[in-house]
């Protein structure tokens, strides 16, 4: 080809390309200004930190829904004994917790169970801590008819209780435009749903420097804390923190050895008898295991699938500082144990997720992750121990 229209062409390449690019750029742009418009948790008017949150279709927030479910979550009349309510074991004192090891609910009886927050459950996709529910609605159905928990009977109990009661009977009139005598459990769980997905927490210390750029927020140890936390000691593998927001969770199940010694023993023998008659998984746990110890099976109690044995739902760890003790038994007392349970590798045993592994952080490093970990409580929640 001649030389000169060679050229040309290459111009009119470069011209086109460059045009082109343009173009390109400027869709970007857009792309990335709509895609921060929508994803922003500032824009959706959730706290720093925090996805938008998701209503469901069928359960649209309202003032008066939300005041109707913080009643209802209070009452101790929905009790076997009148003195029990979801905030018995879930008080915002303790950034809904209750501060014991394992729950304790009518007559305290005691239940196998640490009390988890429900503080930001509204952005888990399995509720429980081994995910056996599937929305915030459902898993209010539960505790209400849980012997050792409210220990009614069934859930008429509690609706005979509203509908005689006229207060309420205004109130979900208000709500649902329904008659007193149409009142029914799926009005009341909605309502404590809708309570509880305004129970939100950000906007701490790691959020500000984190995603505000405010680098005074943090110290000098918590901010190595942070580092560490998302490199050496491979938390943020499981208590996940993006680029845009760190609900500090993955919404998986692992198996951290957590409670293993008291079921370690029968596994093998169990696993064997799994195999021969895996349809009636539930039958087998109950031969070998009592109740307590059926609790440490975890998910596989939801699945049955073997290799869910003693797995656990990643938890956040939102104020975290607020919510001893740790882990699903209760068997952590403090931040200072948890990191050191962390650094040897967990407890062994044959289901132990490969990302637990041992760390080998200096004394430093571990002072620096339980500050980082002290650094990730919400201005709500911060009060002198
Ligand atoms: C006796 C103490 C107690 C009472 C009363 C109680 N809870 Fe809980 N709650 C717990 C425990 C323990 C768990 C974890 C149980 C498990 O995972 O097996 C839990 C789990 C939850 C979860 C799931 C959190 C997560 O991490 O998945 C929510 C939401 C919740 N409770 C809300 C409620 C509501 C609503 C009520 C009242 C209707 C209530 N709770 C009453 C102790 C209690
Ligand atoms: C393989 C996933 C995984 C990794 C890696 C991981 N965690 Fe966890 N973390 C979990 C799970 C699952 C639980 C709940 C276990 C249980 O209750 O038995 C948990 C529990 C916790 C708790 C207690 C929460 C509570 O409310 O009781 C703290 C604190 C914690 N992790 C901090 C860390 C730190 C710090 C690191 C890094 C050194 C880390 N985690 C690494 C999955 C993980």
């Amino acid at each position: 080809m001649d030389q000169r229209i060679q050229f040309g062409v290459l111009r009119a390449v470069v011209y086109v390309s460059s045009s082109l690019r343009e173009k390109i750029k400027q869709v970007l742009k857009i792309l990335v200004v709509t895609l921060i418009a929508y994803t922003s948790p500032l824009a959706a008017g959730s706290p720093l930190g925090l996805p938008p949150i998701t209503i469901p279709q069928n359960n649209a927030q309202s003032p008066k829904k939300i005041a109707l479910g913080r009643l209802l979550f209070h009452d101790v009349r929905f009790s076997a004994n009148g003195t029990v309510s979801c905030a018995s074991c879930h008080q915002q004192a303790k950034a809904f917790t209750d501060g014991l090891p394992v729950a304790q609910g009518i007559n305290r009886i005691s239940g196998p169970r640490n009390t988890p927050t429900v503080v930001n459950a509204a952005f888990y996709t399995s509720f429980f801590l081994d995910g056996r529910r599937n929305s915030l609605e459902t898993q209010a159905l539960d505790p209400l008819v849980n012997d050792i928990e409210h220990g009614l009977e069934n859930h008429q109990e509690i609706i005979k209780i509203i509908r005689g009661d006229k207060t309420y009977g205004e109130l979900f009139k208000d709500v649902f435009c329904i008659d007193r005598n149409k009142i029914t459990i799926d009005h009341v769980v909605k309502s404590i749903a809708s309570y509880e997905r305004t129970l939100l927490a950000g906007d701490s210390p790691f959020d500000r420097f984190f995603f505000a750029g405010d680098k005074g927020a943090l110290s000098k140890s918590a901010a190595r804390g942070l580092n560490i936390f998302r490199r050496k000691g491979n938390c943020a593998n499981c208590h996940e923190i993006t680029w845009n927001q760190a609900l500090f969770t993955d919404n998986r199940f692992y198996n951290l050895g957590i409670g293993f010694t008291r079921v370690n023993e029968k596994l093998a023998n169990f696993v064997k008898s799994l195999k021969s008659i895996p349809a009636d998984y539930l039958g087998t746990t109950k031969t070998f295991f009592d109740e307590n110890h059926r609790s440490e099976l975890g998910r596989f109690m939801v699945t049955g699938v073997i290799r869910d044995i003693g797995k656990f739902r990643t938890p956040t760890l939102r104020n975290i500082e607020r919510t001893a003790p740790y882990m699903h038994d209760g068997s952590i007392k403090n931040l200072n144990e948890v990191v050191e349970y962390y650094n040897r590798g967990g407890d062994k045993n044959r289901f132990l997720d490969p990302a637990i592994f041992p760390l080998h952080l200096t004394d430093q490093e571990k002072i620096d992750l339980v500050e980082f970990l002290k650094a990730l409580t919400s201005p709500e929640y911060t009060q002198s121990p």
